[in-house]
């Protein structure tokens, strides 16, 4: 899977020229720290330009699937590889990716991807950042209304489904004991992670996104 291939079927998104090479070179820094990260983050992309298409006819949240995770360029290698025997300090520093990414991506100029980066994890029972910690990292759009807002927090949640999923599919890690969940298992693991989007879960399953 190539970065072009994937952006280029984003498309219908209507990125303009600036955001595309945004994206090109962000993701392209990415591939080079980390190629599996990369990997994950194109897969997302392309769930997510489905969630969006399913859910409010937005291909845009492909963008913003694609550049979740961008904030793993802050986060040391050896922990990026490690599959086993995470320890609190481990998660602590793996949690800031998520900041890292909103930093980042304000820098860009691309607010709209900075708040999913910084939230995809929000909607997840063991969710962060908190709320306390929310206070420092403001919505990075000046006079947004709550609609965009809300529009903001609807793509983050689609991001944080595909993200899920990805991960229980295809990340080697310890949470599942090193075993392959079934279809059915999967499912279920989904829905339990992400508890108020049961129902967009089975519309992706019915349209054949999972
Ligand atoms: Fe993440
Ligand atoms: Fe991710």
């Amino acid at each position: 899977m190539e970065i072009k291939d994937v952006i280029g079927s984003f498309e219908e998104a209507g990125g303009d020229c600036t955001t595309k090479e945004k994206v090109y070179s962000l993701l392209g820094r990415l591939g080079e720290y980390h190629e599996s990260t990369l990997e994950h983050s194109l897969r997302i992309g392309l769930l997510s330009r489905d969630l969006g298409s399913m859910q409010n006819r937005e291909p845009k949240a492909g963008l913003y699937g694609a550049l979740h995770d961008i904030g793993k360029i802050s986060i040391p290698k050896s922990l990026l590889d490690k599959c086993e025997g995470f320890d609190e300090e481990d998660r602590k520093v793996m949690k800031g990716h998520v900041v890292e990414g909103y930093k980042i991506l304000v820098d860009y100029g691309l607010p709209f991807s900075a708040w999913i980066a910084l939230t995809h994890h929000r909607c997840q029972p063991n969710f962060y950042p908190t709320e306390k910690e929310m206070v420092n990292y403001p919505f990075p759009i000046a006079g947004a209304n709550p609609s965009t807002r809300l529009l903001a927090d609807t793509w983050a949640s689609l991001v944080g489904i595909a993200d899920v999923y990805d991960a229980a599919k295809n990340r080697r890690n310890d949470k599942f004991n090193g075993m392959i969940l079934s279809p059915q298992e999967l499912k279920a693991w989904l829905i339990k992670q992400n508890p108020s989007s049961e129902q967009i879960i089975e519309r992706a399953y019915e349209n054949g996104i999972f």
